[in-house]
């Protein structure tokens, strides 16, 4: 896995802001300080964009990587979990709106655009992040075989979908894209 910063400035920018904030500010001791405060920590450039490596990803495994501080599930679903996540009527959904980064925010939550897509139908790359209350789900567990969440009880599909419990939307998938056949982007 390697980190991709996109947002960098480069030093050019760095000391024309220097420059700028120093003319607005008379005493040049308190001037250092504030700017430094205004640099984006090198953590969060760091974490602009991950690109991470699933070649070792065989169908039913699964990777969670920490990007932008939070937890990111990467999974390479079996052909199962697909098919009982395409089976759901969507009549049955609590959420029926796909929360994919990648859609429309009106996108419906079927299987496919909840997934990587037509092709990649296995892959579903989803944040960790309960929208309950925030709690990092299980894998692989509660009552749809997807993920569950011990906090208050939320159990989601094998498509992230939120199926039973308080949550009110399904797990949020980010803005992705495979980069390679076996190398994904993650922001
Ligand atoms: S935080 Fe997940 S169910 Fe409450």
């Amino acid at each position: 896995m390697s980190a991709t910063d996109t947002t960098e400035p480069n030093r050019r920018d760095f000391l024309y802001v220097a420059t700028g904030m120093a003319g607005v500010v008379a005493a040049g001791a308190v001037a250092w300080p504030f700017i430094d405060q205004m640099r984006p920590d090198a953590s969060t450039l760091a974490a602009a964009s991950i690109e991470v490596d699933v070649s070792s990803l065989t169908p039913g495994m699964s990777l969670t990587v920490k990007w932008r501080g939070r937890p990111v599930f990467i999974r390479n679903r079996t052909p199962e979990e697909v098919e009982a996540a395409k089976e759901v009527p969507m009549s049955d959904l609590k959420d029926p709106v796909a929360r994919n980064a990648n859609l429309a925010a009106d996108a419906t939550a079927s299987d496919l655009d909840r997934s990587a897509g037509e092709g990649k139908e296995n892959w579903i790359v989803m944040i960790g992040v309960c929208t309950h209350l925030g709690c990092v789900p299980l894998g692989q567990q509660g009552d749809f075989g997807g993920w569950f969440c011990p906090c208050h009880g939320s159990h989601y599909d094998t498509a992230g979908r939120i199926r039973k419990g308080p949550a009110p939307e399904n797990l949020h998938v980010p803005s992705y894209a495979f980069v390679s056949d076996t190398t994904i982007r993650v922001g």
